[in-house]
Order: C-alpha cells, then structure tokens, then sequence
C-alpha cells in the first residue's frame, strides 16, 4: 500500500509537471526567436547607418568589413552588406571569396533593396541548415543605396532553448524527487500507525480483552479510529465479562438448589404410596424451591441486561413514579401491620435521567428489603427530594446493617443474618447495576437509632 501510494503521488506530480512543460518549451522558443530577431534588428540598423558612406563613395568599406568581423565574434550572426545591384561588398567571412558575389536572388535581400525590412528564417541551399535572418535596406538621400543582412543559425537558439529546459528540467526533477520523499514520509508514519491498530485488533481477535490503541498518536482520523476501536473493544470485552459472570454465576447458583429439588422430588416418590400427606409436603417445598430458581435466573438475566449504555437513558419524574408504585405496596404493609409513610412532593415534577424502568425497580427492590426487616407496628419511609441531585429514600426500623455488612451488601448472592428463606441476594446488586447505568449513586446508612438508610442520588435531567 505505501509503494502504490507513492507511485500514485509521482505519477500524478510527473503528469502535473508534464503538463506545464510542453507548453513553456514552446513558449521559450517563440521569446527566444522574437528576442534575437529584435536584438539583429537593432544591430542591423546600426551596421545599415555605417555602411551608407561606404555604399555611396566606397570610403571607409575596410573600417566596416572589420566591423563585421568584430559583429560576428562577439554576437555569432553573419554579416553581409551589398550594394543597391545586390553584389556583396562587405562579408564578415573568414575567407572573402563570397565578396563580390551575387545575393540579389536570396528574397531577404531583394526585400530590402526594394526598401522594406525582412525578417523570418528559411533553410539555406549553401549551409543546409535553417536560419534565421533580417535584411534591412541602406537608405540615402530617400534612395535604396544597398541592404545589410544577419543570419543566424537557427540551432543556436534550440540550443538557447535546450539549456534553458535542461534547467527547469532538473527543478522538475527535484520537485519529483521532494515530492516521493514527501509520500514516503507520511505513508511510513501513516502505515506505522496503521501496523500499530492492526496489532491491536489482532490481539483482540486472538482473546486479549485488554488489548486498547493508543488514540493520542497519528492523523485525526486514525485518532478517531483508534477511539472508536477503544470503544468497541470495551463494549466486546463488558459484554463478554457479562457472559461470563452470568455463565459461572448461574452454574454456581443453581447447582445446589437444583440438587435440593431433586432430592425432594425423589423422596417425594419413595414416600407417595405409604405417606402421600408428607410426600406432599415435600413437593409444595419442591414448589418453593422452583420458585426460587425462577427468581435466581431472573435476576441474573436482569443483571446481564443492565448494561451501560448512554444512548438508553430518557428523562422521567422521579416523583411520579416514586409516588405511583409506592402506592403498590400499600396492602402489603397493611396486612404485615407496618405504617407506609411517602413524602413524595405533589409538584412540581422532578425530572432525573435513568434507563427505562430503572427507577421502578429499584424502588421495588427497596420497599421489598425493608419490608422483609421491618416489625409489625414499623415505620417503613419513601422519601423523593429535588434540588440539583433528586434523591430517593426508603427508610425502615429494622434491625440495620454493621459496616462489614453494608460494604458486602450490594456483592452478587450476599445474603445477611436476617435474609429470609426465598430470596435471591441479587436484589441489590441489580439496584446498583440499574443506578450506575442511570448514572446515579446508591449508598446504605445506619440510622441513628436502628434501621437502615438506602439513598439514591439521581442526575437532574437538563431542561
Ligand atoms: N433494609 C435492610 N435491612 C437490613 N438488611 C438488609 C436490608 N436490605 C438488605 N439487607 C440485607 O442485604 C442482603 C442482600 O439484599 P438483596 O436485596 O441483595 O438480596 P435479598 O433481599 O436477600 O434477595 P432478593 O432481593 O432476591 O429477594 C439481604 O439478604 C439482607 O440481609
Ligand atoms: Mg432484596
């Protein structure tokens, strides 16, 4: 993946590059030409302006052939001047045979002593190579008194042309080079983080539950990504522990009342013939005892399903619900003579964040601990209050609960002293699970005098 990245990188740049120098070479030809023609131009009305005296009178043609000579040194164009009949009388050849020579049939030439400037290139018969030239006319007293010519070969300017590209061409070079190196660079510490990630999920893939990626490290969109494997690996490995805990659990809960029930269903056969009254006994408690099943496996699938979720949370009123289900309890306390008092404020509503029925069950497991402790002719206490974290509060005259017993109250299947036959000892570890994923707080107090204190702290919900 890194080598094809950066392959696509050079390419494109290769192509980008491609792209603006075919056209600049042009471009660089065309300047050049109008350049050298402008600068012969120039330098063939100057040779023009001194060879009038030596066209007309014949005077000075020496001081003008080493003009010539000088001309072609330092600039390279060959010079050739002639006279109105188009006879060469200056040359800034080496050797001089071309002096005299008839140039009145190369157009240039006729051109400019027809009085008009010529430039252009044409290839030439004599030199077979292209050249570029300008003829300018020698103009005196409003006649054409003879013409002046530069030629250049045109190879001399591709030449011009080809240093100049061989320059941009090594720049493009290097800006190809740079930007390899630039791919390179970032699709190393890309793929480095990338390898790193992989790892991680490799090792979760292989059972390491707390294999993590570190979200600090790399692009943003790596972070994000590492952050969301975080969550992902956290939600898996919950979700396994859940199972797991459910698993043993359940298999170490249900062992011994199940061989309980067996026991009792088995003697309940032996004793059908010759006892069928204590046969029936044993099977209203094989009945309990299945009841008690029930309740164990119940709680634990309530306890596997509390799972922290923030997207489950709603808003619900406190007080409403408190209020509403309390009332449930009321034959209850009634028939087991314990005076039921709510303190539930009427209005106004007291908003708290929970999951669905969390609030509900954990004011039934409550009530139901306090009223399992609490004497006939007891005081049991629901009490809600708002204020920025709304509280709920079941109080009881029980027997209470020491310290040692309170910290170990909320652990799976703890049961106290005065746990009676039939429950679970779950009840409280789900209030607990129910709150933490509602993001509220459960604590349990001494009162002062006896009896015990359960609070739940709850989040106001933000209107
Ligand atoms: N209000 C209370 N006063 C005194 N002891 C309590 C009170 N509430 C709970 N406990 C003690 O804490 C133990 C654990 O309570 P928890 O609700 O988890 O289980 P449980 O009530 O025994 O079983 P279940 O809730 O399934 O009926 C109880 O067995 C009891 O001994
Ligand atoms: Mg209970």
């Amino acid at each position: 993946m890194k080598w094809h990245f950066i392959g696509v990188v050079m390419a494109i740049t290769g192509i980008v590059l491609l792209v603006q120098l075919l056209p600049l070479a042009s471009y660089l030809q065309q300047v050049e030409r109008d350049r050298l023609t402008t600068s012969l131009e120039r330098d063939a009305f100057i040779l023009a302006g001194r060879s009038e005296e030596a066209l007309e009178s014949g005077v000075g043609a020496d001081a003008l052939g080493e003009a010539a000579h000088e001309y072609r040194e330092t600039s390279g164009a060959r010079v050739v001047v002639v006279d109105r009949d188009g006879r060469a009388i200056v040359t800034s050849d080496d050797d001089q045979s071309s002096l005299g020579g008839d140039y009145s049939t190369r157009p240039e030439i006729a051109d400019a002593l027809g009085g008009s400037v010529a430039t252009g290139s044409r290839d030439s018969e004599t030199l077979s190579t292209s050249l570029l030239y300008v003829a300018v006319p020698v103009i005196s007293a409003d006649s054409v008194v003879g013409a002046v010519r530069l030629t250049y070969p045109s190879a001399v300017i591709d030449e011009t042309v080809r240093g100049r590209l061989g320059v941009i061409g090594s720049v493009a070079l290097i800006t190809l080079l740079i930007s390899g190196l630039a791919a390179f660079v970032f699709s190393a510490s890309v793929t480095r983080r990338l390898t790193a990630l992989t790892a991680s999920s490799e090792r979760l893939a292989d059972g390491d539950l707390s294999a993590r990626a570190d979200p600090m490290l790399g692009a943003p969109e790596i972070r994000t990504l590492a952050r969301s494997f975080n969550r992902m690996a956290e939600r898996v490995s919950t979700l396994i522990e859940q199972q797991r805990s459910f698993a043993s659990d359940a298999s170490h809960q249900l062992r011994t009342p199940l061989t309980a029930l067996r026991l009792r269903l088995e003697r309940a056969r032996e004793l059908m013939a010759n006892d069928p009254e204590a046969a029936a006994d044993r099977i209203a408690a094989a009945e309990a005892e299945t009841d008690r099943l029930v309740a164990i496996v119940e709680g634990l699938l309530a306890l596997g399903r509390a799972e922290r979720r923030d997207d489950l949370v709603i808003t619900v009123d406190l007080a409403a619900i408190a209020r509403d289900h309390v009332e449930q309890w009321r034959p209850l306390c009634a028939e087991l003579g314990v005076d039921l008092r709510v303190a539930v404020p009427a209005q106004p509503a007291i908003p708290v964040r929970a999951i669905p029925g969390a609030v509900e069950q954990i004011v039934d497991n409550l009530v139901d601990n306090a009223l399992e402790v609490s004497p006939p002719g007891s005081t049991l206490e629901v009490r809600v209050d708002g204020g920025a974290n709304p509280t709920l509060r079941v109080r009881d005259d029980g027997p209470g609960l020491s310290d040692d017993e309170i910290a170990r109250a909320f652990d799976r299947f703890w049961r106290g002293r005065s746990a009676t036959p039939g429950g679970t000892g779950l009840g409280l570890a789900i209030v607990q699970e129910l709150a933490s994923s509602s993001g509220a707080r459960v604590r349990l107090g001494r009162r002062a005098e006896r009896g015990l204190d359960a609070t739940v702290e709850f989040r106001r919900a933000q209107p």
